[in-house]
């Protein structure tokens, strides 16, 4: 198999007729894989890193292919006793995550949602201190991610955290190995593979980082085989006719 270049098989998560039931098991399989291998304390602190660095009394916070809500539920819990207000707003494409992200979120009244798509051009609308995107990226083509990174870079007024996928042979064997231990669902296993296939060497982000030289870049690699991307979007000064 070759890890050179992103593959563009489609996940089947992606499939607008998988039924909510089933959908919500691989959530629930993803949620595992993000508990388990500190996905969500990874975006977490990146979060608390940006606040910290730009103390206010309140943030806006999109997550950008938010899936059934957890990460934005993480958040919200997280900062519930702290001094500090959120205004937590949660987009993705598929009207069943939306669905099942309401009911996950129903007793978080800061958090809201909306069904877009991040690349539909009623996505320029919307503002936010921090943008997260985690494990969505890889789902778009190279050119998409291009188009839509320097609209986040717009939509944010101090940070983006994205938080993906290394793509390599080493990764794609041992999650086959994790999923026979921790993956119920035969579809969060295949698309977990597909995932790592479509996901990014230090290279393709410092490739995208590139096409974005007005603002500061922090790409680290993080345990277990992921990218975590900062962009510190604040005082941005966006070239002549870019914004
Ligand atoms: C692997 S899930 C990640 C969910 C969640 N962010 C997480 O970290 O677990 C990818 C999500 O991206 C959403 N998505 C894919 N393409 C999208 C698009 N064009 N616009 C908005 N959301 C999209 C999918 O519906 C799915 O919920």
């Amino acid at each position: 198999m070759n890890y050179k270049k992103r593959s563009c098989t489609r996940e089947l998560m992606d499939d607008p007729y998988l039924d909510t039931l089933m959908l919500q098991r691989v959530y629930a399989d993803i949620n595992k894989v993000n508990t388990i291998l500190q996905g969500f304390s990874l975006s977490l602190r990146a979060i608390e890193k940006i606040m910290e660095e730009n103390p206010q009394d309140s943030y806006t916070i999109i997550d950008m292919g938010c899936g059934d809500g957890s990460m934005l539920v993480k958040v919200a819990s997280f900062y519930r006793d702290k001094p500090v207000s959120l205004n937590l707003i949660g987009v993705d494409l598929n009207s069943k995550s939306i669905a099942l992200a309401k009911e996950k979120a129903r007793e978080h009244p800061n958090i809201r949602f909306q069904e877009l798509d991040i690349l539909a051009p009623e996505a320029k609308e919307l503002q936010c201190d921090i943008l997260l995107c985690t494990l969505t990226m890889h789902h778009f083509d190279t050119d998409e991610i291009s188009i839509f990174l320097d609209q986040f870079v717009k939509l944010s007024r101090l940070g983006i955290v994205i938080n993906d996928l290394q793509r390599s042979k080493l990764s794609y064997h041992l999650f086959k190995l994790f999923s026979l231990i921790f993956i119920k669902t035969k579809i969060a296993k295949h698309d977990g593979l597909v995932s790592i296939k479509s996901a990014f060497t230090k290279l393709d982000l410092i490739t995208f980082s590139v096409g974005l030289p007005h603002v500061e870049h922090d790409i680290c690699w993080r345990w277990a085989f992921r990218y975590l991307w900062i962009i510190r979007t604040k005082g941005k000064q966006l070239p002549y006719g870019r914004d």
